[in-house]
């Protein structure tokens, strides 16, 4: 409960656990999946930010194929952000759009990344997932907003997508059943090709059938 007894909403509660936990590495919290039945093997900053291992894999990712346009749907406190536009830096090109839809949020994520050395590289909007507009291709596409909408959210933005890009989804553990799903669907439907990696709370690495050569 927060003040005058009233539900405090899950990413501001786990953005007060932020404070007290200090940058703290701890082990991962999402429960034994079919897939991956060790994920204390892995670890967190918290239970909105990306596993630990997730936010390396996506700097490496980010050095590896070397987008020019990132977009990110879900900022949360800006630390995948900040992750992939450290890749970004290190090459020397490209630029980073994310969105946070809750205002509370996204001022702090704004502080955050004010402050950093890489602000140059990000461009944070107080918007949905579902309204923001992009200019240009986007190479490298990161859904990691509300589960949900994870399909509409691809949908939304797949004409945009280049079919060299790629296409990262988060949270698509068999537990978190839904976004799983949705991966499944896209794929049955044509629009995706997916690789499901096993780790605690699922990524999947997708991309555009649409134009592949
Ligand atoms: C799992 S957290 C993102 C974690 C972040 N990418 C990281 O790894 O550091 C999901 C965030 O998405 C935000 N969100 C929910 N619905 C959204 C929408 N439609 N558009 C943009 N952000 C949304 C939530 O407020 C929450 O902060």
């Amino acid at each position: 409960m927060g003040l005058f007894g009233k539900k405090l909403k899950q990413e501001h509660k786990v953005m007060l656990q932020v404070e007290r936990a200090q940058g703290k590495r701890l082990p991962e919290y999402h429960r034994a999946t079919a897939e991956c039945p060790q994920p204390e093997r892995w670890s967190m900053y918290d239970s909105m930010t990306a596993e630990v291992e997730v936010l390396e894999f996506l700097r490496t990712l980010v050095t590896t194929i070397k987008p020019k346009l990132i977009v990110e749907t879900g900022s949360f406190l800006g630390v995948s952000t900040l992750w992939m536009a450290e890749g970004l830096e290190s090459n020397g090109l490209g630029k980073i759009v994310s969105c946070e839809y809750d205002p509370v949020v996204f001022a702090k994520a704004k502080e955050k990344i004010a402050a950093s050395p890489l602000s140059s590289r990000i461009e944070l909007r107080n918007e949905s997932s579902l309204e923001m507009k992009i200019d240009g291709t986007i190479d490298l596409f990161f859904s990691d907003s509300d589960l949900p909408i994870r399909a509409l959210e691809i949908k939304r933005f797949l004409p945009q997508i280049s079919p060299y890009g790629m296409i990262l989804i988060h949270d698509a553990s068999s537990h978190l059943k839904v976004v799983r799903e949705a991966a499944f669907e896209l794929e049955q439907q044509g629009l995706l090709s997916c690789v499901f990696l096993s780790t605690p709370r699922g990524i999947v690495l997708a991309q555009k059938r649409e134009g592949r050569k």
